[in-house]
C-alpha cells in the first residue's frame, strides 16, 4: 500500500469509529466520545505507536487501576502528574477578582469526622514547628461569610498524610465552621515538602523520565457555603525549593504565603505557648453561577 492510500485508510477508520457514536442520545456524551477518538487516533498516528508500546500502555493503565482502593487513588495521581488536573481546574475556574485561586484536590482528601472548635490543635502532638493559622472567609465582593465549612488537611513532618499510615487515626485533618465574622483559626505544624507516592506505576513513570516526585510544602483547604462555589485550594509556603517544579503543577503565585515568626506567651485559655510560626490569610469565594443553582 503506498503512503497516500495508507493515510486514506487510516483516516477512513477514524471517521468510521467517530460515526459509530453519532446516534448517542446524549449530545454531550457524543461530543466527548467523538473528540476522544479523534485525538487518540491522531496521537497514535503522530508517534507511529508500536504494538509493544500499545501493550505496555494497556499494562500501565491496568496496574494503575490495581493500585487504587478507598485510600489510594493512582488515577488522580496520574492525572495530576500529567497536568490534566490543573488544566481541567483552569477550564472550570477562570480567575475572578476577589476570589481565591483554585488548585488540585490531590489524592488524600477524606471528609473529616467532626467539627473542631476554633484554635483546636490538629497536629495530635505530631513533631514539627508549631504553626498558628488564622483566616477570614469572604465573598469575592469582600462580605465576611459566617457558617462556611472549612476542611483542612496536610502531611506530617515526615511528609505523610494520616491515610497513608496503616492504623493511624484522623490527624492533621479537621473541619471548622466560620464564626459570625467569617473567621476560623487552628494550631498545626509547619508543613514540609513531600514526595507523591512512588511505589506505584505513576512513580515508575516519573523515574523513567527523570522527573522528581516532590511537592512544595502546603496545606490543603476546601471551603464551602450554600450559594458559593466550593473552593478547593492549597496555601504554599514561601521560599520552598520545589515551588517552581511541583510534581503536579499545582502552584499559583497568589497561593504562596509568608509565615511570620511569633514570640512565645500565653494563650487566651491560659496555656503556655512557645515561639511559633504564624499565618494570616483571607479566602474569597465566588458566588455560584445561576446555572448551578
Ligand atoms: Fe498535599
Amino acid at each position: 500500500m503506498n503512503p497516500s492510500s495508507r493515510h486514506a485508510a487510516e483516516a477512513a477508520l477514524t471517521e468510521q469509529v467517530v460515526q459509530s457514536f453519532a446516534k448517542a442520545d446524549n449530545p454531550r456524551l457524543r461530543t466527548l466520545m467523538q473528540s476522544l477518538v479523534r485525538h487518540l487516533h491522531a496521537f497514535a498516528l503522530d508517534v507511529e505507536l508500536t504494538m509493544e508500546e500499545w501493550e505496555l500502555a494497556i499494562g500501565f493503565l491496568t496496574a494503575t487501576g490495581h493500585m487504587c482502593d478507598d485510600k489510594r487513588q493512582e488515577f488522580i495521581l496520574l492525572s495530576d502528574t500529567l497536568g490534566l488536573s490543573m488544566l481541567v481546574d483552569a477550564i472550570n475556574h477562570r480567575s475572578v477578582e476577589g476570589a481565591t485561586e483554585t488548585t488540585v484536590l490531590g489524592p488524600f482528601y477524606v471528609p473529616p469526622l467532626n467539627v473542631s472548635p476554633a484554635d483546636a490543635d490538629i497536629s495530635g502532638g505530631a513533631a514539627g514547628t508549631p504553626l498558628h493559622v488564622s483566616a477570614q472567609v469572604r465573598s469575592a465582593c469582600g462580605t465576611p461569610l459566617a457558617d462556611a465549612w472549612v476542611d483542612v488537611w496536610q502531611s506530617d513532618d515526615d511528609g505523610y498524610y494520616d491515610v497513608q499510615k496503616p492504623g493511624q487515626e484522623e490527624n492533621l485533618r479537621a473541619r471548622f465552621v466560620t464564626d459570625a465574622e467569617g473567621r476560623f483559626s487552628f494550631w498545626s505544624i509547619v508543613p514540609v515538602p513531600y514526595p507523591i507516592p512512588t511505589d506505584g506505576p505513576v512513580g515508575k513513570m516519573l523515574g523513567h523520565v527523570g522527573r522528581h516526585p516532590y511537592r512544595p510544602a502546603h496545606i490543603h483547604f476546601m471551603i464551602g457555603k450554600e450559594g458559593y462555589d466550593t473552593l478547593v485550594t492549597h496555601l504554599f509556603i514561601e521560599g520552598d525549593q520545589y515551588l517552581e517544579s511541583d510534581a503536579v503543577f499545582g502552584v499559583k503565585r497568589q497561593l504562596v504565603v509568608h509565615l511570620d515568626d511569633a514570640d512565645g506567651g500565653w494563650t487566651a485559655s491560659g496555656d503556655r505557648m512557645g515561639p511559633h510560626k504564624r499565618l494570616k490569610h483571607d479566602f474569597g469565594l465566588r458566588a455560584s453561577s445561576i446555572l448551578n443553582q
